[in-house]
């Protein structure tokens, strides 16, 4: 990779252990999403601490409607991609859809995703038995595993839509339950995704593991956003929970660096990107 800013090699590497001692010391995560090796140079650059290889690639790059065609080819050709564009960056990269179904496909993907791309951990969505399963059996062998609650894309079915979750009491709680559940199972990490803003405060404070929000609010440890809808690029409507950084700005750099300010600095989310 061509380096332009030689001071960039300078950072130290994010590591999976490191995550929690941001949370204890309340150093706000910054994530974003990549898919080839030049964003992520871009991430790199920004001094963004996680790079995720989202399967959201199946509607941004590959055009479809949801994340469900996405393969696990697809997510290794796009993982091996974003790593040669990484140095401290910690890289975590999705389990496509129905790589869970049981411990024995999840541990393949886990083993390609990090063992070959070069992910240094992988993304599972739901708290359902399986996943519960999966989550274990991949940490017992090594294979560092941040969870997906909320809003989770690959059950877009079962929701009827991209629909926010945990507004009623009952299924706050149970959400509240779930994130118990996959921190227990083993996992580093929790991505939520579009809840309102006090299940977004409550998981977060409930947790010894780093909460990321997206549209989850601003309590939550960190933030992602999927790096097409903060360039304003996506086609079609912006989704609430995103902001267009590239408005005003003269760069994709520059972009990305106001992105990662506003979220150590706690101006983003702001009230207008979050459910109530
Ligand atoms: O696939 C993806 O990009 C994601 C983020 C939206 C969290 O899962």
């Amino acid at each position: 990779m061509y380096v332009q800013n030689a001071s960039v090699l300078d950072r130290k590497p994010v590591t999976v252990p490191g995550l929690r001692a941001m949370k204890t010391q309340g150093q706000r995560i910054v994530m974003l999403t990549a898919y080839d090796a030049s964003f992520a140079w871009q991430l790199e650059a920004a001094g963004i601490d996680i790079a995720l290889v989202g399967d959201s690639l199946g509607m941004v790059v590959q055009g479809h409607a949801s994340t469900l065609p996405v393969t696990l080819e697809h997510m290794v050709y796009h993982t091996s991609a974003v790593a040669r564009g990484l140095r401290a960056t910690l890289l975590v990269a999705d389990l496509p859809f129905m790589a869970d179904r049981d411990v024995a496909h999840a541990l393949t993907a886990g083993a390609r995703l990090v063992g070959e791309a070069g992910a240094a951990m992988v993304k599972i969505e739901g708290s359902a038995a399986h996943v519960l399963d999966a989550i274990a059996a991949l940490t017992a062998r090594s294979i560092p595993v941040c969870a997906h609650l909320g809003l989770t894309p690959q059950s877009v079915h079962r929701f009827g839509g991209f629909r926010v979750q945990g507004r009623e009491q009952a299924a706050a709680e149970r959400m509240l339950a779930d994130a118990l559940a996959v921190q227990a199972a083993g996992a580093e990490l929790l991505v939520m995704e579009g809840v309102p803003v006090e299940l977004g405060r409550r998981v977060t404070e409930a947790l010894a593991i780093p909460v990321i929000g997206i549209g989850a609010g601003p309590h939550c440890d960190g933030q992602v956003l999927v790096i097409h809808d903060m360039l304003g690029i996506t086609p079609g409507k912006r989704p609430k929970f995103s902001k267009d950084f590239l408005l005003g700005r003269d760069s994709v750099a520059a972009a990305i660096a106001a992105y990662a300010e506003a979220v150590r600095g706690g101006t983003f989310p702001a009230p207008e990107h979050c459910f109530n």
